[in-house]
């Protein structure tokens, strides 16, 4: 299993706030922050963030995302559309931990408007260090894999 070192983070103008305190924990947590921006509470779209981060975690193994936004649903949707990405939008530790277990999640995304800063942070962590545990949860997730290549 690769070893988690670098963790790649983005939001748009309604998480801000959520993204930089997130930030600074991982870092705290000893792991290689990229903020990936937005670096200022002016409107933007979330889209070009989640694409951002989904494409640096796409292409370093040794990588995590984290996104947010209002809800976490935009950015998940859009992360969802890039190759090798499988996000969620999470709000509860017990998720967190078995999106990395089961379902080798890659990306987290959360929603600033929904949970407060200490639930995002103890769910952060739950998913940062969790690990995937392969076996019969490989096959299922080779068969979403299996997805990208039927679409080329
Ligand atoms: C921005 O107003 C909001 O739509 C966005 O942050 C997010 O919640 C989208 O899913």
């Amino acid at each position: 299993m690769p070893e988690i070192k670098r963790i790649y983070i983005a939001c748009d103008h309604a998480a801000l706030g959520m993204k930089n305190e997130i930030a600074q924990y991982v870092k705290e947590m000893g792991y290689e922050v990229s903020d990936e921006g937005t670096y200022t509470e002016e409107s933007t779209d979330y889209p070009v963030y989640s694409k951002k981060v989904s494409e640096k975690v796409r292409d370093d193994e040794n990588s995590l995302g984290l996104l947010f936004c209002g809800t976490g649903i935009g950015m998940e949707i859009a992360a969802n559309k890039i190759r090798g990405i499988r996000a969620t939008v999470l709000s509860d530790t017990y998720s967190a931990a078995l999106s990395r277990k089961h379902n080798n999640a890659n990306v987290a995304c959360f929603g600033a408007r929904v949970i407060g800063i200490e639930t995002a942070k103890s769910v952060v962590k739950a998913f940062l260090t969790a690990e995937f545990e392969g076996g019969r949860h490989q096959r299922r997730v080779d068969m979403i894999n299996a997805f990208d290549k039927a679409d080329d």
